[in-house]
């Protein structure tokens, strides 16, 4: 039996079944390049799902981990730990004035957005949050029922209250849709899952202002494309408007658990001791790694790879706009670029990619996505545009 027909086997047997996985087994990683079981190479153009943005087995990181593991893992967040501090400080100084709350992952982080919105607003006689369509939050009740794709509530209702959703970039639905019941208006200033869509710059200055003129807060969901991912180290930095909240979580751990929600500094004392907790949010140990993303995203050339290599891509990918009549898009921003087609790329794209040595992703129904470690470089990227290029052209459509 190989490696990989090992873990297949153990698989099938001792792990619940909940996502749609391919057979192969990942060993080992190396910045944009994986190997399997057997010992063959692949691009990585997935990066974990747009978690290892400073790539895979990244050597700062790991001697951090390793550091930190030594001295100091976990006291709880009854007491201090230096390194949660250090990592509030870098994430405020480098986005807006406010404050943190750290947790695990991405559902918790919009948890914690929402319980923020609902105590504000409960305060005044609101508590509903409006969400856009095709909008992804997570997997937990409350971010459920905020995500704009009902196929992933079908079987777990009752749904919890509250939540109601708008076509994205559409600033009249959005405007109609506001009652004096809303507190807060949520979404990813770049959807992710619903199929690599940018807000449009215009409509996010909009709905900042009738958020203001309404009294509404204006939430941010940047757990994928925050944390340098659209060449800024926050989303909203790109679109010169501040949300008054958002969360934070994948690339900002690299693949270590970590995630965060900040809120501006005059809602920072809505959630007040005891109203909200995580055993594990802010670990010394999680925080240091995070404080190690930080610095080499901002002091190290990243941000300015990310923007370089995401026109370099758009500029070679949209050339198949044209040349494949099954290409209907090429959009994106920074190293989160989605390739639009005329069916779904899971069947038989991602498979023939795979097969010729390139790891990337669905988004929506019919979007191909890209997003690369962004330390990316360009041959990296030229390769994976020759692979995309000739499994395209083995497509009859
Ligand atoms: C925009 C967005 N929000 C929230 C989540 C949920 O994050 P997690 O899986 O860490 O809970 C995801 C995950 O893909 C996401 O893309």
């Amino acid at each position: 039996m190989t490696r990989t027909e090992k873990a297949v086997e153990a698989y099938d047997k001792y792990v619940m079944k909940t996502y749609p996985k391919a057979d192969i087994l990942f060993v080992k990683g190396d910045g944009c390049k994986l190997w399997d079981g057997e010992g063959r190479e692949y691009l990585d153009f997935s990066s974990g799902i747009a978690v290892c943005s400073l790539g895979h087995a990244n050597e700062k990181i790991a001697e951090v981990v390793a550091e930190q593991a030594r001295t100091l893992v976990h006291v709880s967040n009854l007491f201090m730990n230096e390194k949660q501090c250090a990592l509030a400080e870098k994430l405020i100084t480098h986005g807006f004035d406010g404050t943190c709350f750290f947790c695990n992952s991405g559902a918790e982080a919009n948890e914690a957005l929402i319980k923020l919105a609902r105590k504000w607003g409960n305060e005044q006689g609101k508590n509903e949050i409006i969400t856009m369509v095709d909008s992804f939050h997570g997997r937990t009740l409350a971010t459920l029922a905020a995500t704009g794709r009902a196929k992933y509530r079908k079987g777990f209702g009752p749904d919890v209250q509250g939540f109601s959703q708008v076509p994205f970039n559409d600033f009249e639905a959005l405007k109609n849709a506001i009652t004096d019941k809303t507190a807060a208006v949520l979404m990813e200033p770049v959807q992710g899952e619903g199929g690599i869509i940018p807000a449009d710059p215009e409509y996010l200055k909009a709905v900042r202002e009738l958020c203001n003129e309404k009294n509404v807060l204006l939430l941010f969901d940047e757990v994928q494309c925050g944390t340098g991912r659209t060449g800024t180290l926050f989303a909203w930095q790109n679109y010169g408007i501040e949300p008054d909240a958002l969360s934070m979580a994948k690339a900002i751990g690299n693949g270590f658990p970590l995630a965060c929600m900040i809120a501006q500094r005059k809602y920072s004392n809505v959630l007040t001791p005891g109203t909200h907790a995580s055993t594990f949010g802010g670990t010394a140990l999680a925080s240091a790694v995070g404080c190690c993303v930080v610095d080499m995203l901002c002091e190290g050339g990243v941000l300015e790879n990310c923007r370089k290599q995401g026109e370099y891509l758009m500029k070679r990918l949209s050339s198949f706009v044209g040349k494949y009549p099954f290409v209907k898009e090429v959009r994106g921003k920074g190293l989160m670029i989605g390739i639009d087609l005329t069916f779904a790329p899971s069947a038989e794209v991602l498979p023939a990619l795979r097969e010729k040595g390139l790891i990337a992703l669905p988004a929506g129904e019919t979007v191909l996505r890209l997003v690369p470690a962004l330390t990316v470089t360009e041959e990296e990227c030229e390769k994976a545009v020759q692979i995309i290029d000739s499994v395209f052209a083995e497509i009859k459509a």
